[in-house]
C-alpha cells in the first residue's frame, strides 16, 4: 500500500506521517509531499520517501501520485487559491484510482463559518469526482490558542469578541491521527466525519484553565468585534488580519464551532485531550 501524505511539510501533516508510522506502515510506503525542501530532508531522514509536491503545478502531482492507493489531502492555506489547487489534487487521484481523504472545516456544506467555502467547494467536487472518499472536517486546534493562552498567563487578561461561544476543539495531533485511522482503513469510505474534542468550551473556561495551570487570576475582557478590530490594530495586526481574527470569533459566538459528536474520540479510540490539561502542558513547558 502506498500512502501519499500532502502538505507534510506543514504542522498537521507531520503528525500524519509520525502516526502513520507508529501505526506500523513501512517507511517505504508512505510518500510525504510539500514544497518545504528543508523539511522534506527532514521528513526524509524518519526513512519516507519524500516527493515535490505544489497545488498549483500539476504535473509535481502525477509526479507523486504515481502508484499511489491512497492520498490524503491537507487543505491548503492559500485562500483565494484553494478550490483550483485542490481541484487539481483531485483530478491527479482520479488518473491513477486512488481512495482520497480530505481535511475539510466543521459542517462546511451549510456552515456560515468564514473559511467554509473553499471546503464546500472541495466537497462537492469530491463527489462529483467518482473517487471513494473520506472527509474529515476538523473543528479548531488546540494550538489556535496557544498565544492567548501563553498572554494571559503574563498579563491576566483574554481580550476577545467571541462572547459565551463555544469551540470544540483538540489537538493537532489527534486530528493527525484521525486522518491516519481514515487512510489505514475502507470502513470510513464516503464518510463526512465532523471531528472536535469531547467537549466544547468557552472563554471562561479558558480563562479557568489558564488560572489553575498558572496560579494568576485571570480576566476575560469580551468586547465588540468593532472594538475587537481596534485592539488588535492597536497591537500592530494590520486590518485585514484584524479583521479576520474578529470575524471567526463572531462565528464562534454564533455557535459554528460549538457542536461535537463524539467521532474524534471514536477514530483514535480514546478520550481527546481536556482543555485544563492542554493549558497546563502548554504553561508548564
Ligand atoms: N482546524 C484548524 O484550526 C486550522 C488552523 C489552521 C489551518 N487549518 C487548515 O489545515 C491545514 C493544515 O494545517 P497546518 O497546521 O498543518 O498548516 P501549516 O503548518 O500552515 O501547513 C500547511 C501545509 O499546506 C501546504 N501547502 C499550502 N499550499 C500549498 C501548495 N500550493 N502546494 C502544496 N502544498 C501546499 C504547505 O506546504 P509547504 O509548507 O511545503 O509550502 C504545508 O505543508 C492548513 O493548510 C489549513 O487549510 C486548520
Amino acid at each position: 500500500m502506498t500512502i501519499v501524505v500532502t502538505g507534510a511539510t506543514g504542522e498537521l501533516g507531520r503528525h500524519v506521517v509520525r502516526h502513520l508510522l507508529a501505526r506500523g506502515v513501512k517507511p517505504a510506503e508512505i510518500i510525504a509531499g510539500g514544497r518545504n525542501e528543508e523539511v522534506l530532508e527532514t521528513l526524509s531522514a524518519l526513512g519516507v520517501l519524500t516527493a515535490r509536491i505544489d497545488y498549483s503545478d500539476p504535473s509535481t502531482l502525477d509526479a507523486a501520485f504515481a502508484g499511489a492507493d491512497k492520498v490524503l489531502l491537507i487543505s491548503g492555506s492559500e485562500v483565494g487559491k484553494r478550490v483550483l489547487q485542490h481541484k487539481a489534487v483531485i483530478d491527479a487521484a482520479r488518473k491513477v484510482g486512488a481512495g482520497l481523504v480530505y481535511t475539510s472545516a466543521p459542517k462546511a456544506s451549510t456552515s456560515s463559518l468564514i473559511l467554509a467555502p473553499d471546503h464546500k467547494a472541495t466537497e462537492e467536487m469530491l463527489e462529483q469526482s467518482g473517487l471513494s472518499y473520506t472527509v474529515l472536517r476538523n473543528n479548531w486546534y488546540f494550538e489556535n490558542y496557544n498565544n492567548t493562552i501563553l498572554q494571559a498567563a503574563q498579563t491576566g487578561s483574554i481580550l476577545t469578541s467571541a462572547g459565551d461561544g463555544r469551540v470544540a476543539s483538540a489537538t493537532r495531533s489527534e486530528y493527525a491521527e484521525a486522518a491516519a485511522v481514515a487512510l489505514l482503513s475502507d470502513q470510513f469510505a464516503g464518510d463526512v466525519l465532523e471531528l472536535g474534542g469531547d467537549h466544547a468550551w468557552d472563554m471562561r473556561e479558558l480563562a479557568d484553565a489558564v488560572e489553575a495551570a498558572s496560579g494568576r487570576e485571570v480576566g476575560v475582557d469580551n468586547v465588540s468585534s468593532d472594538e475587537h478590530v481596534a485592539a488588535l490594530q492597536g497591537f500592530g495586526l494590520d486590518e485585514g488580519t484584524a479583521g479576520f481574527v474578529a470575524a471567526l470569533d463572531a462565528n464562534i459566538a454564533d455557535g459554528l464551532l460549538a457542536d461535537t459528536d463524539g467521532s474524534l474520540a471514536r477514530l483514535i479510540g480514546r478520550p481527546t485531550t481536556s482543555l485544563k490539561d492542554y493549558v497546563q502542558e502548554l504553561i508548564g513547558k
